[in-house]
């Protein structure tokens, strides 16, 4: 087979761990006899370095053009003191609008080998970890109306949740299928209590199921949810959220796991390519050290192969070599303890590759 990949390295670590991931789907495309062509679009610090915006208009071009787009990680401290719509976050926001990638599906999955780094004591984790947050992408605060303005007490701030049924509706028809493919349990997360937008989320994702008679629906207020994902997160097969609680929980997910650099995430819209990342950030703070775990990366490159490609076996190959990795007990600094091998992310890449070369 041969695809387009649109391949947007970004800031930070980006561009350590794409080269990783790189490394293995040029592993997978010599085992399996495809042809990838990639471009590398720029966006995010790089684009603002380069052409003075976060999100060139020939980027958004590029990737309309390709079969999926690889993401690395985007920001960074040199970029925070710009203006709200020049930083480089700004690029990511705008190419899921652009590309239309309203749901972010983050899986959050505990592995075997890895179970004694989860920060969560054995007594909770021994029931296992494996839940997938559903994620609104293109509304709500994110997207609402913002802006600055003056106060009775001086200047003020505000941003604005708003979201239509439309796009409730849609996002939690995705979140439903996910679940019939799993342990068919969907928790639903909002701030009813409080929040409007919160009650009609509510109301209409009840409405949803009403088609998805053997998928359990249970609702939580986003704080509870906060809460008991450390108490019990066994309990969870696939969390619907709106785009800012599912920001905030897919972090505290992906932690329990051990290590956020473990976890891969895909944005999907309805017609235009999907686009794939780690869930994590640019962590400029070890950036060029060349410590980074690329293995979410990879992961995100899989979750590509599948979704977008429609290659499930190659999907299933780079898997089993990451397992086959950790199984030899080689880490990156995040995830190494005692008694393990220590290796560069540059080193993890190889060694996945070398795997999903030899993996039957
Ligand atoms: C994420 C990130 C982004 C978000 C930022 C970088 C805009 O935190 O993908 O989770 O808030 O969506
Ligand atoms: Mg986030």
């Amino acid at each position: 087979m041969e695809s387009n990949i649109a391949v947007i390295r970004g800031d930070g670590i980006g561009p350590e761990i794409i080269d990783a991931a790189i490394g293995c789907l040029d592993a997978v495309a010599e085992r399996f006899g495809h042809t990838f062509h990639y471009t590398f679009p720029l966006m995010g610090g790089a684009a603002i370095d380069t052409t003075g915006v976060p999100l060139p208009q020939e980027t958004i071009d590029t990737c309309l053009q390709s079969d999926a787009v690889l993401l690395g990680a985007v920001g960074g401290p040199k970029w925070d003191n710009l203006a709200g719509h020049l930083r480089p976050e700004k690029g990511l926001l705008g190419l899921r609008s652009a590309l239309g990638l309203y749901a972010n599906v983050r899986p959050a999955l505990l592995y075997d080998q890895l179970r004694n780094d989860s920060p969560l004591k054995a007594s909770i984790t021994k029931k296992g970890i494996n839940l997938m947050v559903v994620r609104e992408l293109t509304g709500g605060i994110y997207f609402g109306p913002r802006g600055f303005r003056q106060g009775k007490n001086g200047q003020e701030a505000f941003d604005t949740e708003v979201y239509s049924i439309n796009e409730i509706e849609r996002i939690a028809k995705l979140a439903f299928e996910i679940a019939m493919g799993r342990r068919k349990k969907v928790t639903s997360v909002d701030k009813a209590n409080v929040l409007d937008s919160g009650r009609l989320w509510r109301a209409t994702v009840s409405r949803v199921a009403e088609s998805y008679p053997e998928v359990r629906l249970e609702h939580m207020l986003v704080d509870n949810c906060a809460m008991q994902i450390v108490r019990d997160p066994s309990q969870f097969d696939v969390l619907l959220c709106p785009n800012m609680f599912g920001d905030i929980l897919s972090d505290e997910a992906a932690m329990i796991t051990g290590s956020i650099g473990l976890l891969p995430s895909s944005s999907l819209g309805t017609t235009k390519p999907g686009l794939y990342e780690p869930i994590h950030g640019s962590a400029p703070d070890i950036a060029g050290t060349d410590t980074a775990n690329p293995i979410a990366t990879v992961l995100a490159a899989a979750m590509m192969l599948s979704s977008s490609l429609g290659l499930t076996q190659e999907t299933a190959t780079i898997e089993k070599a990451i397992n086959a990795v950790l199984d030899k007990g080689y880490r990156t600094p995040d995830i190494w303890s005692n008694g393990c091998k220590k290796v560069s992310c540059s080193k993890m890449g190889e060694l996945i590759a070398l795997e999903i070369l030899k993996t039957k």
